[in-house]
């Protein structure tokens, strides 16, 4: 817990209050909320490098300790211990459920899990190869068109749209994969319980619903959906709760955050950094000459997977995935030439002075996309799996955001740089 720091502003002789926010872990925050109005000035952060855009009591990271908990649960004891509908529990309500709670969530989860027909015929209207993303975010915004009863604010329909959100993304991804490898879709079972059997099953099941998967696959998917659950104000809860403040539906909010998700820097790292260790076996290079590509940033290459604008010493989530890949590998009696690689990779930029002045570190998105890969996983569904694994946080974060008094519409300030006023000049004149 920090203390009230002695913080002044004086902007040409007149003082701007400043008050102090106090966080219960990690940093404390200054607010100048009159600057504008006492100053005409307005506060420049480009990226929100320093900018707390809300208080929030779900998740907590310490960058520099690399500590994530959930609503104050370390993410390595969850990882252990919980399972994903559990970990929802948590970050949406506050708390671990007892037993009577948690069945209740996992059977009205279980009873939504089947999508209408005009859902499918939806899905069935994008081309085959398109990404899933696009699709994703669009069958997200349409469930509020199926769903109107719960678009709104009150509880009830609130409560309505979390078990909506939870159980029919599920069956949408999983019906997304089968029709990019074009399989038929297969329908959910009725009151089946188990949220990750049931996922996995409507994705690898044959046209019979058969589907005999290993437990190494279930666990690991289990775990990786908690491990993905929620990562505070990132770029695509940001987008939820900025689109949220404007009291857009949740739908709307949550698909909006799904776009945000897609782009490789956040979410889409997981597929790109596959493609990286594919281009790299296809282009013939060796590991050292792709890192020397890397650090003369001559074609504005990256190291997909590295760096976190947040963890400045390593990514708790990116040591479980490692461990677990190497589980899952073994479980399946599978070898992969990517995971050797993909460890040197990593060792040899651990021990380069470019990553180590700039603090890089592997990342969730390193080993995510090869765990993927090595439970049947196509590489374009690794975005939509982490998107599955978010819904829970984008819901727990839309309702804090709604139930917040002290919400506000998000509406940045810009500082202006383009052309003064200047007049109209006809079509013909113009050169
Ligand atoms: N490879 C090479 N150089 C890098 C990398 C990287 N992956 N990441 C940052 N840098 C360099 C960057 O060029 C800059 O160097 P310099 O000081 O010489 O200009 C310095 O490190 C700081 O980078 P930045 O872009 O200002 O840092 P940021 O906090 O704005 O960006 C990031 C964070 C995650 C977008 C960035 O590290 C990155 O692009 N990483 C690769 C993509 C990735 O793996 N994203 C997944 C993030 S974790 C999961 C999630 O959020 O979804």
């Amino acid at each position: 817990m920090g203390k009230a720091v002695d913080a002044r502003l004086i902007v040409d002789g007149t003082e701007v209050p400043v008050s102090f926010v106090e966080a219960r872990l990690g940093n404390d925050g200054l607010s100048m909320e009159t600057l504008l109005k006492k100053t005409g000035l307005v506060n420049v952060d480009p990226g929100f490098m320093n900018t707390a855009s809300c208080t929030s009591a779900i998740t907590f990271i310490d960058g520099d300790e690399g500590i994530l908990m959930y609503r104050g649960y370390p993410i390595e004891e969850l990882a252990a211990r919980s399972t994903f509908l559990e970990t929802a529990h948590l970050l949406i309500y506050g708390e671990l459920p007892t037993r009577d709670l948690l069945n209740s969530l996992e059977n009205r989860v279980a009873r939504h899990i089947q999508v209408h027909d005009g859902i499918k015929a939806f899905l069935n209207a994008f081309p085959r190869d398109a990404h899933p993303m696009s699709v994703l975010s669009g069958a997200v915004s349409a469930l509020g068109a199926f769903y109107p009863e719960s678009i709104g604010h009150e509880e009830n329909e609130i409560e309505l749209a979390t078990v909506l959100l939870l159980a029919k993304t599920a069956t949408v991804i999983a019906y997304l994969q089968r029709r990019a490898m074009g399989l038929d879709l297969i329908e959910p079972k009725k009151g089946g319980t188990d949220y990750v059997e049931e996922f996995l099953r409507l994705t690898f099941a044959d046209s019979d619903g058969h589907c005999d998967l290993d437990p190494a696959v279930r666990q690991a998917m289990d775990l990786l959906l908690v491990l993905h659950a929620d990562h505070e104000q990132n770029c695509s809860t940001s987008t939820v709760r900025m689109v949220g403040s404007s009291q857009a539906s949740i739908y709307a909010s949550i698909a909006a955050g799904v776009g945000a998700l897609s782009g490789p820097l956040h979410g889409g790292a997981n597929e790109a950094t596959l493609r990286m260790f594919d281009d790299i076996i296809a282009s013939g290079d060796t590991i050292e000459r792709f890192v020397e590509k890397v650090k003369s940033k001559s074609d504005g290459a990256r190291l997909m997977g590295f760096g976190h604008r947040v963890y400045k010493n390593f990514d708790p989530r990116c040591t479980v995935v490692k461990q677990a890949t190497d589980q899952v590998l073994t479980a399946l009696g599978l070898s992969s030439e990517v995971f050797d690689m993909a460890k040197r990779l990593e060792e040899i930029a651990l021990h380069d002075e470019y990553f180590i002045e700039r603090k890089l570190y592997p990342n969730v998105d390193f080993y995510s996309g090869l765990i993927y890969k090595a439970m049947g996983f196509p590489t374009p569904m690794f975005t939509p799996l982490f998107a599955l694994g978010r819904i829970p946080g984008w819901i727990a974060h839309w309702r804090e955001m709604v139930g917040d008094p002290t919400t506000k519409i998000g509406r940045p300030r810009q500082v202006y740089i383009g052309e003064a006023e200047r007049s109209y000049v006809p079509i013909e004149e113009r050169r």
